[in-house]
């Protein structure tokens, strides 16, 4: 096995990691259509910092698609984003299939990574691999789905430890799916019994972690009215066995799954007739939570008396999440908005970003925390980056104007703390 090529095909948050995976075992070779993204790699940089030792890996990084025809196992890896209108946006997958399919080795297996709808690696990838190939599926090459479930920027649950889920258009393909990725996957592997089982058991994940938080949304929202906090409540109530306490946090839901693969299922179920409720009522949720923070931080200070025009609202860190550069779909851009509508000055300090793509990406200037006077009348933490902790709240509290409103969304700063220190404090 160890002889056997592997290409993989999109080098991102999934793909980067992966390919250094099956390199400790691999001969394996890097395809991406991102030219900037091929000549930083070839030069040992990345900037998800995923990968760590760049360096001592023996990967080949490529924009020629040539070189996907050497590969005995290719593995797509690229993204499926949403549309304006929710819809999936299939055109990277669709493109990449018509890549591979133009240089398809004979006999190769074609595995898809990225999460998709079930139904969509048979219905949309296969054709157009057939039809770029001249070959037919099952015969000329085979075709595997093995879903990707690593949490970027969490050290712990790295690829090599989550057990991974393989499927195949036989069942032939399926054992050398299982024999390829158990041979890196220390974790192991489960064979699910169709491709369609294995779309679905991925997308299941997001939806239910998305519900998840929408429930707590929706917990923290009236917790609020009731003048109850919500993490309190929460500790109480994990106290029981059965309470799956790790599974159940207020939060912004950003990224470029947890948010976005619920419409791949939603689209899926309105397209053979069933008007999904649930899912969309929970995504309804979630989206509705960054007017929320906005409207929260617009209230205080309008019940300060405070001119909301000549008023300056800090954004500590804009990433999806903490600790990791990843800006897709991340609702500060939105409390950005929100707080403009209102006629709110808006500035960020985001440390994991460069200053042009907070400039481009946002809208707004990020300045350095270390050089600001008091300028602020209220700030939000937004992303709790591991880089904050060395700016205490008597340091944030040099930066503000009298009365100064914090809205610390996940609890990064103490309450008690903050009040103590003349913070109006709230959270979700
Ligand atoms: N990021 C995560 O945490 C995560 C976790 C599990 C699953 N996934 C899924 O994995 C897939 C990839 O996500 P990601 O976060 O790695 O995306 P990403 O945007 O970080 O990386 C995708 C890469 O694919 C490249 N690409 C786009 N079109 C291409 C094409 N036609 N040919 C070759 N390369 C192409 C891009 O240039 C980019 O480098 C998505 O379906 C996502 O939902 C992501």
């Amino acid at each position: 096995m160890s002889n056997q090529k592997i290409c993989i095909v999109g080098l991102g948050y999934v793909g980067l990691p992966l390919a250094a995976l099956f390199s400790t075992t691999y001969d394996v070779c890097g395809f991406d259509i991102n030219e900037k993204r091929i000549e930083e790699l070839k030069n040992n940089k990345d900037f998800t910092g995923e990968v760590e030792d760049l360096e001592n890996l023996n990967i080949e990084f490529t924009c020629d698609p040539h070189k996907i025809s050497h590969a005995d196992f290719v593995i797509i890896a690229v993204p499926t984003p949403i549309d304006k209108a929710k819809n999936p946006d299939l055109g990277p997958l669709e493109s990449a299939s018509k890549i591979v399919g133009a240089n398809l080795k004979d006999g190769a297996v074609v595995v898809y990574e990225s999460t998709v709808y079930p139904g969509c690696t048979e219905e949309i990838c296969v054709p157009i691999l057939e039809r770029e190939s001249g070959k037919k599926c099952g015969v000329g090459f085979k075709v595997g789905y093995s879903p990707e479930r690593v949490n970027p920027a969490d050290k712990e649950h790295t690829i090599d430890k989550i057990i991974k889920v393989v499927s195949g258009s036989d069942n032939d393909t399926l054992e050398k799916l299982a024999d390829l990725y158990g041979s890196v996957v220390t974790a192991g592997v489960h064979k699910a019994s169709s491709i369609k089982v294995a779309e679905a058991a991925k997308i299941i994940e997001n939806v239910k972690r998305d519900l998840n938080i929408a429930l707590v949304n929706e917990l923290a929202l009236i917790f609020e009215k009731l003048g109850i906090n919500t993490r309190e409540v929460l500790a109480a109530a994990g106290t029981k066995w059965n309470f799956n306490s790790g599974e159940y946090h207020p939060g912004m839901v950003g990224g470029h799954c947890i948010g976005i693969d619920p419409y791949y299922l939603t689209s899926k179920a309105l397209e053979v007739g069933y008007h999904p409720q649930v899912i969309l009522a929970g995504r309804a949720i979630n989206e509705y939570m960054a007017r929320h923070v906005a409207e929260t931080v617009v209230k205080e200070l309008g019940a300060l008396g405070k001119v909301l025009k000549d008023s300056c609202v800090l954004i500590m860190g804009l990433t999806f999440k903490a600790n990791v550069p990843d800006t897709r779909n991340s609702q500060s851009k939105r409390v950005i908005e929100y707080l403009r509508e209102f006629g709110l000055g808006v500035l960020a300090f985001e440390p994991l970003l460069p200053n042009d793509a907070v400039e481009e990406g946002f809208g707004v200037k990020n300045i350095d925390l270390e050089k600001a006077g008091k300028e602020f009348d209220a700030m939000i933490i937004f992303s709790p980056h591991d880089k904050f902790k060395k700016y205490d709240l008597g340091v944030l509290k040099n930066k503000m104007k009298e009365n100064p409103v914090l809205m610390d969304i996940y609890e990064f700063y103490s309450k008690k703390e903050a009040e103590d220190k003349g913070f109006i404090y709230r959270c979700l």
